[in-house]
């Protein structure tokens, strides 16, 4: 049996920009963790992640087909029979990069299965392959923090050079909660929708860019002088671009508020969008547990976790 994990992620600055070459910063937190053995015949998925309500339905031809590109990416017979088991910490909720957590950990276990000395460099491009079929055309964010884990700034390059990826440190973890809407989102769509709009109105859509990029310079010189309030209004403002991109909803905006009014440093959506998971910056257990409570009282999944833990 072949075994792997990948890690998730909260993205703290810059979901979708990046896609467009603007920088962003991204935290891993809990992981996926795969097996893999060889079988007689066909790709028998055994998803045992918790994870909200229709997810695994909802992304099962996704899934199916990320791994028809993964074995392609490995250059491994696309008619090799495979059972594949998922599970691990990382819940299955839209928004935490659980899909290239999967990507990753399945990965590493088919080439640990096969025999495949694989380095992680290849195992990102791998993955990377595999995202695309959850989101069309990734900036290749996730599947970094995937694959290395920790805190990273990530700037896809444009051209045909490699990605920028630095490790970023803070003085100690922080505590954030995630509060998940409980809806399943489409990646996909949502990267297109906002290349449809961007496309239509760009006398609006070209300063949110501008902005968006120079936020994440400033969250970058928060995090790593630890300046939590500061980190907490720049996510905020993210929030709000993110809002005007289009990529907010109902829900998000309102477990947003409700960790605001309870304390909450700053909240923004995380991730894809329309619908998924929100994070907020509550540094402290008290201030953690505060936040985690009020979201979860209204009938919300949530997870306390931290920043700037995971190596890298
Ligand atoms: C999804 O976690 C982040 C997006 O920016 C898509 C991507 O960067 O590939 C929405």
């Amino acid at each position: 049996m072949g075994k792997g994990s990948g890690y998730g992620k909260v993205i703290l600055f810059g979901e979708h920009f990046v896609v467009y070459g603007m920088p962003g910063i991204v935290s891993a937190i809990d992981s996926t963790d795969a097996e893999v053995t060889k079988a007689v015949k066909g790709i028998n998925i055994k998803d045992e992640r918790k994870t909200a309500k229709g997810y695994s339905e909802k992304k099962r031809l996704q899934q199916i087909e990320s791994i028809e590109r993964m074995l392609k990416a490995m250059e491994v017979d696309p008619k090799i029979g495979l059972d594949i088991w998922i599970g691990g910490s990382l819940p299955g909720f839209s928004g935490l990069g659980a899909s290239a957590a999967s990507s990753v950990a399945i990965a590493k276990a088919i080439a640990q299965e096969l025999s495949l000395q694989i380095p992680d460099e290849r195992i990102n491009q791998i993955a990377y392959e595999a995202e695309k079929a959850y989101a069309g055309n990734p900036s290749g964010i996730d599947n970094t923090a995937a694959t290395y884990g920790g805190l990273m700034w990530f700037k896809k390059s444009m051209a045909s050079g490699p990605d920028t990826v630095e490790k970023l440190h803070m003085r100690k973890p922080v505590e954030i909660v995630i509060g998940s809407t409980g809806k399943v989102a489409n990646t996909k769509a949502m990267v297109e929708g906002v290349a449809e709009r961007k496309k239509k109105n760009p006398q609006k859509y070209d300063p949110l860019f501008k902005q968006a990029e120079s936020l994440a310079v400033a969250g970058r010189r928060a995090l790593e002088a630890s300046d939590l309030k500061k980190l907490g209004d720049l996510m905020n403002e993210n929030h709000r671009l993110l809002q005007e991109i289009g990529i907010s909803s109902k829900e998000l905006d309102m477990l947003v508020d409700l960790a605001r009014k309870q304390g909450a440093f700053g909240a923004k959506l995380t991730g894809g969008g329309g619908g998924g998971c929100m994070i907020a910056l509550t540094p402290g257990k008290d201030l953690q547990g505060k936040v985690l409570s009020a979201i979860k009282s209204l009938g919300f999944e949530v997870l306390g976790t931290k920043i700037g833990v995971n190596p890298y």
